[in-house]
């Protein structure tokens, strides 16, 4: 276990504890406030972020960023964004049991650190892997639970969103959840 975000990353950038480790260009690590409450949680980094070293920076980065600004969130401001595996899965295709299962200690390890109070898992792979292995997000979605001090929700992914834009109402629901969440006072500090 790391003591710091920065020995943590310098540690997962030369990591290569699963195959995807040799056909990356960057580790992925993650991006945002350390001290943020709010963590977003993606399932893997796609073409654009394994080029650039930085989660969510494509189309669907970009929804995504929208949807934040929308309840005042930001990147570079109050939110911490990582993925559950470091690496692009190639043709990005879902990251395989055994590589989340190789990865996982990471995003642990910057839980651990950044101790958000809640986390909000995008899609199904970050959900099943972190809430529950049987979760239906077009069911689910928006629900609160509770786990040890954490709150945890899920929504739909923001690339799942550009391909069924009929879901974007309720995933920007699901944000002003979110936002009430964050206005409450159980989640000072
Ligand atoms: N999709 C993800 O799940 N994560 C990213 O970082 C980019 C796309």
């Amino acid at each position: 276990m790391c003591r710091s975000l920065e020995e943590l990353r310098g540690n997962c950038k030369n990591c290569a504890k699963c195959g995807l480790a040799k056909i990356r260009n960057n580790v992925v690590f993650g991006v945002g406030n350390e001290k943020a409450r709010v963590m977003l949680v993606g399932e893997g980094p796609g073409e654009n972020e394994d080029l650039l070293g930085e989660p969510f920076v494509g189309r669907a980065g970009k929804l995504l960023d929208k949807m934040l600004e929308s309840i005042d969130l930001n990147r570079d401001k109050n939110v911490y964004i990582a993925n559950i595996v470091k690496c692009r899965p190639p043709n990005n295709r879902d990251p395989s049991e055994a590589e989340q299962e190789a990865c996982i200690g990471w995003l642990r390890n910057q839980v651990f650190l950044i101790k958000p109070r809640i986390i909000v898992c995008l899609g199904r792979v970050a959900a099943k892997k972190i809430m529950k292995n049987d979760i239906k997000i077009t069911k689910e979605h928006g629900i609160f639970y509770k786990k040890g001090k954490i709150l945890f929700m899920a929504t739909f992914h923001p690339a799942a969103l550009l391909r069924n834009p009929q879901n974007k109402p309720c995933a920007f629901e699901d944000f002003l959840k979110l936002e009430r969440r964050i206005n409450t006072k159980t989640l000072e500090y």
